[in-house]
């Protein structure tokens, strides 16, 4: 079995190494540019392939997503879609993303960029800092990153609804579904966590009215994809107060470059999309066990529903 690895990204010998013990019968080939017969490719374990690429092998069984967004395999028109492609659910991944939102919401809630700016004062006093339960998160998607997230969040005492295209049952967890019901659920997120797929649907839902619908004075975490926000609009809500704080993981170009008003903005802390890196440690043995079922003739899990767009 002939496994192709295309990722310009991830370091290709954790990976070559991870493989060897989940799937030691596949055979890797890392780049397109390992390949000698295109015609020996049986699958594709891949991040931001080339536009074009995966279609050029003729015997391909599925395309398998090294990240949890689908939109870099998406975005390819000729992507091959007779074949499963396969979302990455992976326990790594959950956990890096819970831990990035958590810390980053408790970084707004905790009032630590005002208390860094006090401490290069040399000043000593204490902020106001509202009890856990009062405080109001909402999570935008509850797929398997968003209901995590929204229970470690709640383990912290947090009230947390989250909004998502069906309704979902997270202990404790208040779910807001489909559109009629977002503009209560933006009402009360006073820290606004969005973790939703990028799809036609949701590109730009970060926005001026969107935003401008949160309490005053609200927080945003973006850990999802930079093309959910218009950044314009970030900027704007910055400046009025109707945001206090944004803490970015993604953009709209990456790496940000070098001019943007982001880096030097007092108000946004950028991190360069580490929320969740795919560990090969864990993601290999995921990807593995989806190829073990296909080579079963049993279907791989999640696929990609095209018409959903994720
Ligand atoms: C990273 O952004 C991913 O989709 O896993």
């Amino acid at each position: 079995m002939v496994i192709l690895f295309q990722s310009k990204t991830d370091d290709p010998q954790q990976w070559r190494r991870a493989f060897a013990g989940a799937l030691p019968e596949a055979e890797l080939r890392i780049g397109a540019e390992a390949v000698q017969d295109p015609a020996e490719v049986d699958y594709a374990v891949a991040w931001k392939p080339p536009k074009g690429l995966l279609k050029q092998y003729p015997n391909l069984k599925a395309i398998l997503s090294l990240g949890a967004g689908v939109d870099h395999l998406a975005s390819d028109p000729d992507l091959p879609t007779h074949v499963p492609v396969v979302r990455l659910v992976d326990p790594g991944l959950t956990w890096g993303m819970t831990e990035y939102v958590v810390w980053a919401v408790l970084g707004h809630h905790r009032r630590t960029r005002e208390y860094r700016q006090q401490q290069a004062q040399h000043r000593w006093a204490r902020l106001e800092v509202p009890l856990g339960p009062s405080r109001r998160v909402g999570v935008m998607g509850l797929g398997e990153l968003g209901a995590d997230a929204a229970r470690a969040l709640k383990a912290m005492r947090f009230d947390v609804a989250g909004w998502s295209n069906r309704r979902k049952q997270i202990d404790g967890v208040e779910s807001f579904a489909g559109q009629a019901e977002f503009g209560r659920f933006l009402a009360r997120s006073e820290i606004l966590v969005n973790l939703l797929p990028l799809t036609q649907a949701t590109t730009g839902i970060l926005n001026r009215q969107t935003l401008g619908e949160l309490p005053k004075g609200a927080c945003l975490v973006n850990a999802a994809r930079g093309g959910h926000l218009v950044e314009a609009d970030l900027l704007e809500l910055l400046g009025t107060g109707q945001l206090a704080e944004a803490t970015l993981d993604v953009f709209r170009e990456e790496p940000l470059p070098a001019g943007h008003p982001f880096w030097d903005h007092p108000r946004i802390t950028v991190t360069p999309h580490e929320a969740a890196i795919t560990p090969a440690e864990t993601a290999a043995a995921t990807i593995a066990e989806n190829i073990r079922k296909m080579e079963r003739g049993e279907a791989p899990s999640p696929m990609v529903d095209f018409s959903q767009g994720y």
